[in-house]
């Protein structure tokens, strides 16, 4: 898979070609590249169990760990999915198309290479218009997992991809920047109570509003212990990390957090090891002297920056990210999930 010709499609001066390209290779089995509102993603054609392997081997991902199967209409879900409760139905209806996949109970068509060998199916229908338009031009529905080799950060911007795929898949679209900057919300809506499997762009609070009631599986924040079943495989892995060793601070109150990053700022700095400060725009004057990658006034601005900003590290040779906990209401709870397994669930 290695060594051939990677060809970049910058959608805003070459929609119709890049689209069409794309799409065809999507037809004939191959991989592609592509924006969505979230991250971009790998995909091949779900239901070509041959290209789906092609995947997990271009990105080194474990056979065990299933993909997201994106729609662009609703007529798609029947070749994915059998018997939708309505409850599932009236989640999907309300936050698609956007960051939300909801997994269901597959059909028997669908090939336990994209379920990753379990017997249910992850779905989503994507706002970003170049994803949408590229599946509804290919004529399948398409497997993607995010477009970034295994334990890597996830891609937020066509370099990113670029940089881990050039020359090992035929085409990368270039759709500019993912805004939304973590992966979807994944949840499980096969019971009575809707199950957060992986925190995303729709925050807990909004699926609690529409449903009523809402769950966050075990595996979101903290470690699973042995045996412990991880209803979303994904949790088991080490995930989003940089080269660069990165710790979660989290104090007793505002001020303890602050002492923690700047003693152990100090510490790395003496050892000659160079450290950066990931924190909220407001904050960054509290690690006056230090330097710090100031990512955002809001959660939902530090998520937009988060992936990106770990790729920085590496890219500044950095050695260490001391992280500055957030709340974990709203989108906070998506970008502690991630900043926790970059982090390998250290913490300072
Ligand atoms: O925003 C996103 O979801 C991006 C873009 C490209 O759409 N995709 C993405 O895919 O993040 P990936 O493969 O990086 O993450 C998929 C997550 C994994 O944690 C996986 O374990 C979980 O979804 N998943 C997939 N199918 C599942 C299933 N049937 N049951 C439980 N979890 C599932
Ligand atoms: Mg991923």
């Amino acid at each position: 898979m290695n060594n051939m010709d990677t060809e970049i499609f910058d959608l805003f001066t070459q929609y119709e070609e890049g689209m069409d390209r794309a799409a065809e290779v999507i037809r004939q089995g191959g991989l592609v590249g592509f924006p969505t509102e979230t991250v971009y993603g790998l995909g091949a054609d779900a239901m070509n169990e041959e290209a789906v392997r092609s995947i997990y081997i271009a990105k080194g991902r474990p056979s065990n760990n299933p993909l997201i199967v994106h729609i662009c209409d609703m007529s798609q879900l029947d070749i994915l999915v059998k018997d939708v409760p309505k409850r599932a139905l009236e989640l999907m209806e309300r936050f698609w198309p956007g960051p939300f996949t909801a997994v269901l109970d597959k059909r028997p068509e669908v090939n336990g290479t994209v379920s990753g060998g379990l017997n249910t199916v992850a779905v989503r229908m994507p706002s970003n218009r170049y994803a949408s338009e590229l599946i509804r031009r290919s004529g399948r529905v398409i497997a993607a997992p995010s477009g970034n080799l295994s334990g890597k950060p996830s891609p937020t911007t066509a370099k990113h991809m670029k940089d881990d795929f050039m020359g090992k898949i035929p085409v990368i679209l270039d759709g500019g920047r993912a805004d939304v900057g973590v992966e979807s919300t994944v949840c499980d809506l096969r019971g009575d109570v809707p199950v957060i499997l992986r925190p995303g762009g729709i925050t807990a609070e909004m699926i609690r509003s529409a449903a009523g009631s809402v769950e966050i599986s075990g595996g979101v924040l903290k470690k699973l212990s042995e045996g412990e079943k991880a209803l979303s495989p994904g949790m088991l892995y080490r995930h989003y990390s940089p080269k660069a060793e990165v710790y979660v601070a989290q104090g007793a109150d505002e001020a303890d957090t602050v002492k923690r990053i700047n003693d152990a700022y100090d510490g790395y700095e003496r050892q000659g090891r160079p450290c950066v400060i990931f924190c909220l725009d407001g904050n960054a004057g509290l690690y006056r002297g230090r330097n710090t990658y100031p990512l955002g006034k809001d959660a939902g601005q530090m998520a937009s920056n988060l992936f990106d900003a770990l790729r920085k590290a590496d890219e500044d040779s950095m050695s260490v990210v001391l992280f500055e906990a957030v709340s974990l209401d709203g989108m906070g709870l998506a970008v502690m999930n991630r900043i926790i397994r970059a982090a390998g669930f250290k913490t300072i």
